[in-house]
């Protein structure tokens, strides 16, 4: 499709699932060499296989982004594969609805901040250091419109206590303040908040009708996002065009933040 990304190196985690996938995908077609990387082996050999129908290779690793030792792991096979490091995109995430059935709240919430916050930190913080080699690079984190507006009222988890808007709103300071300081070294550091989109992290709001359609109005634009759309943003922030985008928060929202 293009040639954007062409000669980049770019790591992407979550890789397995929804957004992640879709980056690899489109990285690919802009001619990016890619690490997938997810917690789930299979979900990574199944992407391998349409990465190669779609006539393209990609390296993958199976790691769990709130580990340190699977994080040097994962940029490790970057650096291995193609000796260096240009691009990383922060797509492992997960809400308290995926953590296990009987977690109370504070369970939930450590889970969520352990993979959102803490993961994208430490995947971070081992990247900067490839990159630094590698005479700079980009990364786009995964934060959300729930980093810069309350959780909505009518769907669950809506107590106040979800740790899903404050992990959120953490990734957006992180991005900033990263963004900040390795600006000047070539490093650009963005964040991409999507609206709601459909991808497994919101079948509970997809498969609810009511609640689907309630959040369709939400959205200016009258529906929800593809993780395509949010690839094609995350796309541009990665490659050289977006050369002057430092520390900057965008919205994907479909007009849900502007309202
Ligand atoms: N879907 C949306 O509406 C939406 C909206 C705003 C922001 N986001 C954010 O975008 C990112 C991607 O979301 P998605 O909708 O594609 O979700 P998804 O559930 O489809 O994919 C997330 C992937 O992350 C992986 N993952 C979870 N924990 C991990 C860990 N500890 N280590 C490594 N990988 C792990 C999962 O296995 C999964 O493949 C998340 O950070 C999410 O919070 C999603």
């Amino acid at each position: 499709m293009g040639t954007r990304l062409q000669g980049k190196v770019a790591i992407v985690t979550g890789a397995g699932s929804g957004i992640g996938r879709a980056c690899v995908l489109r990285f690919l077609e802009e001619g990016a060499s890619v690490v997938a990387t997810d917690i789930h082996p299979s979900a990574l050999e199944k992407l391998a296989r349409e990465a190669a129908e779609a006539g393209g290779k990609i390296v993958t690793v199976a790691g769990d982004v709130t580990r340190r030792e699977d994080v040097a792991r994962i940029v490790q096979a970057a650096l291995s594969a193609y000796g260096r490091l240009d691009v990383l995109v922060n797509s492992a995430g997960i809400t308290p609805r995926t953590v296990r059935a009987e977690a109370d709240f504070e369970e939930r919430w450590e889970a969520v901040m352990a993979v959102n916050v803490k993961g994208t930190l430490l995947m971070c913080h081992a990247a900067v250091e490839a990159m630094r080699a590698s005479g700079g690079g980009s990364i786009v984190n995964l934060a959300s419109v729930m980093g810069t507006v309350g959780y909505p009222t009518h769907l669950p988890f809506s107590d106040g206590f979800n740790a899903y808007p404050q992990s959120k709103g953490a990734v957006v300071q992180m991005t900033r303040d990263m963004g900040v300081r390795l600006a000047a070294e070539g490093i650009r550091v963005n964040a991409v908040c999507p609206g709601f989109v459909y991808t497994a992290l919101t079948e509970n709001v997809t498969g609810n009708p009511e609640i689907h359609e309630l959040m369709k109005k939400s959205h200016p634009i009258g529906r929800l996002g593809t993780a395509e759309e949010v690839a094609n943003v995350i796309a541009f922030l990665a490659s050289d065009e977006a050369s002057f985008v430092a520390g900057a928060i965008w919205a994907v929202d479909g007009g849900y933040t502007a309202q």
